[in-house]
């Protein structure tokens, strides 16, 4: 390093294996993620993405290989230990569904709850007040989830997870499913969320233009492994011809059916040989 403060890693994942249904999902991943940044994990649907997620907060385990969570070894951590663990997550997946029954502000009340019981009345009322004023949602406690827009659904699911004031926040494709502006919008989000928290980030997209404007590094999985990372601009210049099909999202390019087959075909000969 030249002269700049040491980074500290906060997540660190060593030759990561998972199979599942019988197909190897995760070939040796490594990967290190640093405390405060915004890691984007990119790739095709099916990859591996929501896969690497779990086990980073040990809700899978790998096969083969080790999780560093916060400079302590989880590789082998039982229930209790993740548990203990997982408080200092936040997660925002996909759908982040609220409880139709409760206020805006009871539902996330139930989130800071289960991770901060020792907190009094007080300070919990005025942590989910400050939560939602991260998310540019001030005086909405009272609000149904039913009164909300669809936007203003995820900030509040946002602000669910950040309300503990997490070291690590997990976004599994925040964006999929949402039209462009309203994307933009959680994007935006994202990064001025980010801004205020200055919390580690994990987000997972399939879509690589959030993936540039969210993202400080950016790794981009297929096959099994990491085959990218670096900086959105880095990702631009890449001439990988796999990393430029992806980028444009050409139908064209190396990454055919064709193509595919041959490798299982060529694998499936290795192995045979051996
Ligand atoms: N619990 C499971 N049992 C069997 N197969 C699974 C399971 N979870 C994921 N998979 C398979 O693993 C692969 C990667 O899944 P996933 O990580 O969800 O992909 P994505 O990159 O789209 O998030 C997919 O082929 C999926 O079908
Ligand atoms: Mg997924």
């Amino acid at each position: 390093m030249t002269g700049k403060t040491a980074k500290k890693p906060i997540v660190e994942l060593y030759g990561i294996k998972k199979k599942l249904g019988g197909k190897t999902v995760l070939d040796g991943v490594d990967l290190t993620i640093y405390e405060g940044e915004t890691f984007v994990i990119i790739g095709q649907s099916g990859v591996g993405k929501s896969v690497t997620l779990k086990i980073i907060i040990g809700l899978m385990e790998p096969d083969d290989g080790e999780v560093w969570v916060m400079g302590e070894n989880m590789t082998y951590a039982d229930e209790k230990k993740w548990t203990e663990m997982r408080k200092h997550f936040g997660m925002l997946f996909q759908g982040g569904a609220l409880f139709d029954s409760l206020t805006v502000g009871q539902n996330i009340l139930f989130s800071l709850d289960h991770i901060r019981h020792e907190l009094s009345d007080d300070d919990k009322v005025a942590k989910v007040r400050h939560a939602l004023e991260i998310v540019g949602l001030p005086d909405t406690e009272d609000l149904m989830p039913a009164e909300l827009s669809g936007g203003m659904m995820k900030r509040v699911a946002l602000a669910r997870a950040v309300v503990a004031d997490p070291e690590i926040v997990l976004f599994d494709e925040p964006t999929t499913g949402l039209d462009p502006i309203m994307t933009a919008n959680i994007n935006e989000l994202i990064v001025s969320v980010k801004q205020k928290l200055k919390t580690t980030f994990i987000v997972v997209t399939h879509d690589i233009k959030s993936a540039k404007m969210v993202g400080d590094r950016i790794g981009m999985i297929y096959k099994g492994r990491p085959v990218f990372l670096g900086t959105s601009k880095e990702l631009e210049k890449s001439v990988d011809p796999f990393i430029r099909q992806f980028i444009e999202g050409n139908s064209q390019g190396p990454i055919t059916e064709e193509y595919l087959q041959a490798i299982e075909k060529i694998k499936h000969e290795r192995l045979h040989l051996k």
